[in-house]
């Protein structure tokens, strides 16, 4: 499968979308999670959607079964939902609380830092601290939660000090999850990423998305060489005249993330129907309430919204080669108070209605991929610079996993 794989990645046409077999083929797809999602650090949850002592979600990222859990000291800490005496799930729910992790089967019980603290008739020579959880690495930085599952894990450093800056003014800290919602699509990973990085489909896709968001390639920030427009350059200027100790202009353009603020629709300020704010209580401290949406996208797993008024993160979770779970999940400061400050049906629409149209364009891409008679086609360059950037990183990222690793000097 790799050499067959590897030379796929080598003919592959630059500027086109990809062979059928990227979108279809199931060992393909075991390589996709292999070489990347088993690999990379990859976007869990906001911080605050944990709030208890015991809180914990549940994800399934391939084959694994992670459970992230808040311990009694307040640390945020993820773990393989498989027990050490013979496997069984521990957490079956997707999320809930608990005050131990007891397993389902024979009830060993492990504490919220996964240690084992009681199993029945073991006999004398039992010795428990051999039998903790197994840990996953977790990094929790400027309210968002990342796991990965590596051993050796990749660098995270350069991207947390990229983001930093642009995040620490959303105070995502004292946030709260307002709402939250998983839908299924029928399509590949890669699909939903594409369709994602292009807004050559939001004009006839999006009615009510449109209302706020600009159809403008340039204004969000896509040109195929990397250059910003000077309408960007400008809204990039007025922000940071506010004199916020912040960064707005665009970041690490070219590789497995971006950061960059890009201004709303003349009027509008919030992702709503009437382009006004969401929340009458802000979440963070962006002086500017015009300021637009901090566009972030990190591969492969986040795409996120952060604006002046609430915060938007999305999680991207293959379930199988046709099959994409697409995760929402919608910010407001945590004293903002539901029918008060904001009315939940005016915070979500926009973006409800938004994903349910692109679940339909992903799942009708799918479909017509599917057809023997599917060639791949060529990229708008005005419009699907982005789209090329993420195949690129794609298939970049797949031939340095693919390459054999150097084997270590005796
Ligand atoms: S498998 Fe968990 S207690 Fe037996
Ligand atoms: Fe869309």
């Amino acid at each position: 499968m790799h050499a067959a794989l590897t030379d796929m990645l080598a003919r592959r046409q630059p500027g086109y979308s990809l062979d059928q077999a990227f979108y279809t083929d199931p060992d393909i797809y075991a390589q996709d999670l292999d070489q990347i999602f088993y690999r990379e650090w990859l976007y869990a949850i906001p911080a605050c959607q944990l709030t208890k002592t015991g809180a914990y979600a549940r994800i399934q990222i391939g084959a694994y079964n992670v459970v992230i859990v808040k311990g009694s000291d307040g640390q945020i800490r993820a773990f393989h939902n498989s027990c050490r005496h013979r496997g069984s799930v521990l957490c079956k729910e997707r999320d809930g609380q608990v005050a131990k992790l007891v397993c389902p089967y024979h009830q060993w019980t492990y504490d919220l830092d996964g240690r084992l603290i009681w199993a029945r008739d073991m006999g004398p020579d039992f010795d428990p601290t051999r039998f903790s959880l197994r840990p996953v690495h977790l990094r929790e930085f400027c309210g968002l939660v990342y796991i990965c599952l590596a051993d050796d894990v990749p660098d995270f450093d350069a991207y947390a000090d990229l983001a930093r800056p642009y995040l620490e003014i959303h105070d995502l800290h004292r946030a709260k999850v307002a709402y939250t919602s998983s839908i299924v699509e029928k399509g590949n990973w890669k699909l939903v990423w594409e369709n994602n990085r292009e807004c050559y489909h939001c004009g006839g896709t999006h009615p009510a998305l449109c209302r706020s968001f600009p159809l403008d390639p340039e204004v969000a920030g896509v040109s195929a060489d990397g250059t910003i427009s000077p309408r960007l350059q400008a809204h990039f200027d007025r922000c940071e005249a506010t004199g916020a100790q912040a960064q707005f202009r665009l970041a690490g353009f070219a590789g497995q993330y971006r950061f960059a603020r890009m201004p709303l629709q003349e009027t509008a300020v919030s992702y709503t129907m009437d382009g006004k704010a969401a929340s009458r209580r802000a979440l963070g401290r962006v002086a500017l309430p015009d300021a637009g949406s901090l566009l972030a996208f990190h591969y492969p797993s986040t795409w996120n919204h952060f604006l002046p008024d609430i915060s938007l993160t999305f999680r991207v979770t293959p379930i199988g080669p046709q099959e994409t779970e697409v995760t929402t999940t919608w910010l407001v400061d945590k004293d903002a108070v539901e029918g008060v400050d904001y009315d939940l049906k005016r915070l979500t629409e926009v973006w409800v209605a938004t994903n349910d149209e692109d679940r339909e364009i992903v799942e009708g891409n799918q479909q017509g991929i599917n057809s023997p008679a599917y060639l791949p086609g060529p990229y708008s360059p005005e419009q699907e610079s982005g789209v090329e950037q993420f195949v690129d990183w794609y298939v970049q990222t797949m031939q340095r996993g693919l390459t054999p690793r150097a084997v270590a000097a005796e």
